[in-house]
């Protein structure tokens, strides 16, 4: 039976469900997908990723489907990303077959933790890997776990898709050029909270990063790409050896070259700032926030309306969502059933 949540009003925080996956890594092979109920994980005290950051996460998410099928989102395009992020922090990577085999068994046996449709909530899946063998020298651990939690999620931002103020933070710096800002590094998360918590005190519930090396190109938001989207109908997002490869933007690129429009993967300069009718932060959690506003340097940026959406981050925003709950055809094979 399908749990008493009000689906409607959750929000984006941890819920414990029913059971999670782990898999182990030792002596050179992983071990099978188990499930568990127990949420505490033994770990040794010198383990890799606590030390050394030997830590690193994704996020997808499943949603109940128009014909109450459950469809997952592009989960071979984490699988993937996850492996790149595990080979730039010399971790061991679950293959792709083990990663894919995990979030099925979690998800069948979370079914009661699934959203259901029409409620605009999905499920969000949250792979971790880490380094666990102790280390007192700076080396990779030889044992690594991979575990995989879910739990029921709305909309990021608690008012759904509707425009937000942002900031430009260059008080700090997200990542560097030849850093680990392009994977998905658990340290990347703890480095861009004063930043980001700085934003929000100033009263931007979202911030905008710059190149770091020259701090003339943006870069992307703090846990979302950069979308621009021109007067004549381009779709503008930047081209940066530090910004993490989105599945989102990707897809979206995508939605957005079958609409017609012109797609340019590219180094945009903040003076181009006032040359975009419209702005969005894309990523999985929110899917596209629109960006009403960007200050800095003092000076404001605006875009499109105060309170509604641009028409065309709105068209791309419903395709994408009519794709992951099964009410648009998914021509290109994005859904992975359970
Ligand atoms: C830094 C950063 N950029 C972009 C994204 C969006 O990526 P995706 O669309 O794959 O969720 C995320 C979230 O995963 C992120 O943490």
């Amino acid at each position: 039976m399908k749990q008493h949540i009000n689906w409607r009003e959750l929000g984006f925080t941890y819920m414990q469900t029913d059971s999670l996956v782990v898999a182990e890594y030792h002596d050179g092979a992983w071990g099978k997908p188990q499930l568990r109920t127990d949420t505490m994980m033994p770990l040794h005290i010198g383990a890799s990723c606590l030390h050394y950051g030997q830590a690193a996460f994704e996020g997808l998410k499943a949603f109940t489907r128009r014909d109450n099928s459950i469809g997952i989102f592009r989960p071979v395009e984490n699988a993937r990303r996850m492996a790149v992020t595990a080979r730039r922090l010399v971790m061991q990577a679950p293959p792709e077959a083990l990663f894919l085999e995990a979030i099925r068994l979690l998800i069948v046996n979370n079914l009661d933790w699934v959203p259901p449709y029409g409620t605009g909530a999905s499920l969000y899946v949250r792979p971790l890997l880490i380094g666990t063998t102790a280390r007192v020298g700076v080396m990779p651990a030889a044992d690594y776990v991979f575990a995989v939690l879910c739990m029921p999620v709305g909309p990021y931002y608690k008012n759904g898709f509707y425009p937000v103020k942002a900031y430009v933070q260059e008080k700090y710096d997200r990542a560097a050029p030849l850093g680990v800002g392009n994977v998905k590094a658990s340290g990347n998360y703890a480095a861009g909270m004063m930043g980001d918590l700085e934003g929000k005190e100033k009263g931007f519930p979202i911030c905008l990063y710059l190149d770091s090396a020259t701090h003339t190109c943006i870069d992307e938001f703090g846990t979302s790409n950069f979308i621009g989207i021109t007067t004549d109908n381009r779709y503008v997002t930047p081209d940066s050896t530090s910004v993490l490869p989105s599945i989102t933007n990707t897809s979206l690129q995508r939605i957005a070259a079958d609409f017609g429009m012109k797609v340019e993967r590219r180094r945009i300069t903040l003076k181009e700032l006032p040359e975009f009718s419209e702005i969005g932060a894309c990523g999985t959690a929110a899917v596209i926030t629109p960006i009403h506003s960007i200050t800095c340097r003092g000076a404001i940026h605006t875009f499109g309306k105060e309170n509604e959406a641009g028409a065309t981050l709105t068209k791309l925003f419903r395709q994408i969502q009519g794709i992951q709950y099964g009410e648009i055809d998914d021509r290109h094979g994005w859904m992975m059933g359970v």
